[in-house]
């Protein structure tokens, strides 16, 4: 499949300040890539270098075949974007707003057709400075699918939404991808980024240190699953001393990592043996978010270096 997007050594610095540090990636056409770090990692400075706003210290970077820096003329034809603060004159209402973007991009648009598509409808013909933040987030959605883009760049789209909200936003994003476009997605929300990305990767300190499907990431990165019942010390230390995988006892929990399923039944059948009492047996995964809150720590603590998986 051909890239949307093509990064290769890219590096921004500020100053002293290294927000980007030498970055790779390729987003192939019609995925939806999710970049995700904690805040000040460098995923902003990335988008915003890939939207043509801010130019490079060094590295190459395609958009649609485009030089970002050099083509945004050409470029911001072809793409949309919500800033992470999307803001936009107060006495302006959506309707308007869309048909001034669509002035702007000399783009036909039916401003209805659009708002139905992020849920705005009802709000066609209120001031922006009444909506509530969630509203203004979705008029920015809005606004960036006025152009009609191939590549969509969405920094934090759904940061301080409702559930309901967010669950809207989804839905355009899928439908997006659906069209075979290409979504470049910032978030804080790791199960957003699980749901809805083929791809991710994890920026800290201006560097790569994960990448891939979300699942692979896991799988990579994850611990192994446990089984997690609610039981006693005395249960644990049973166990402990009857099967050879690690046992962890906290608040009344006791967990076991497990490694194939064959695991599971001896640990059951260890339990069963052991007459003591025990209740609420469940299987435990890391998801992309425990995954994250590892990696970045261990980055931290030094005991992982950046890698591009
Ligand atoms: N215009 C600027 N001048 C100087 N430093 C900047 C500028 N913009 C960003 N930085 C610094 O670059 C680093 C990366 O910032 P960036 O906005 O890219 O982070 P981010 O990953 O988007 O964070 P967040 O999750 O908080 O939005 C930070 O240390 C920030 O302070
Ligand atoms: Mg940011």
């Amino acid at each position: 499949m051909p890239s949307a997007i093509r990064v290769e050594g890219l590096a921004k610095a500020y100053g002293p300040v290294r927000a980007v540090d030498g970055i790779s990636f390729d987003v192939p056409e019609g995925h939806v890539f999710a970049f995700l770090g904690p805040n000040g990692a460098g995923k902003t400075t990335t988008v915003e270098i890939l939207e043509g706003l801010r130019n490079r210290s060094a590295g190459s970077v395609e958009v649609l075949g485009l030089d970002p820096w050099k083509d945004g003329a050409k470029l911001h034809q072809r793409i949309g974007v919500i800033p992470q603060e999307f803001r936009f004159f107060e006495k302006i209402h959506p309707r308007e707003a869309i048909t001034y973007y669509s002035r702007l991009f000399d783009t036909p648009a039916d401003p209805i057709a659009i708002l139905k598509r992020v849920y705005l409808e009802e709000k066609a013909d209120a001031k922006f400075d009444t909506l509530s933040g969630g509203q203004k987030q979705k008029l920015g959605l809005a606004l960036s699918l006025v152009n009609d883009p191939k590549v969509l760049f969405l920094d934090e789209p759904t940061t301080g939404l409702d559930p309901q909200a967010r669950r809207g936003i989804w839905e355009v994003i899928r439908s997006f991808k659906a069209d075979g476009r290409t979504v470049f997605l910032t978030t804080h929300y790791l199960e957003e980024a699980s749901l809805l990305a083929d791809d991710v990767a994890i920026i800290h300190h201006g560097k790569i240190i994960a990448r891939g499907p979300p699942e692979t990431i896991v799988a990579a990165h994850g611990r192994p699953d446990r089984l997690r019942f609610e039981a006693g010390l005395e249960v644990a230390r049973y166990l402990s001393s009857r099967i050879p995988f690690a046992v962890t006892a906290e608040n009344h929990h006791v967990e076991v990592e497990i490694r194939e399923k064959e695991d599971a039944i001896k640990v059951l059948a260890a339990l069963e043996e052991s007459h003591l009492p025990w209740e609420r047996f469940s299987v435990v995964r890391d998801t992309l978010e425990d995954v994250f809150v590892r990696l970045v720590g261990r980055m931290d603590d030094g005991v992982i270096k950046s890698e591009a998986a």
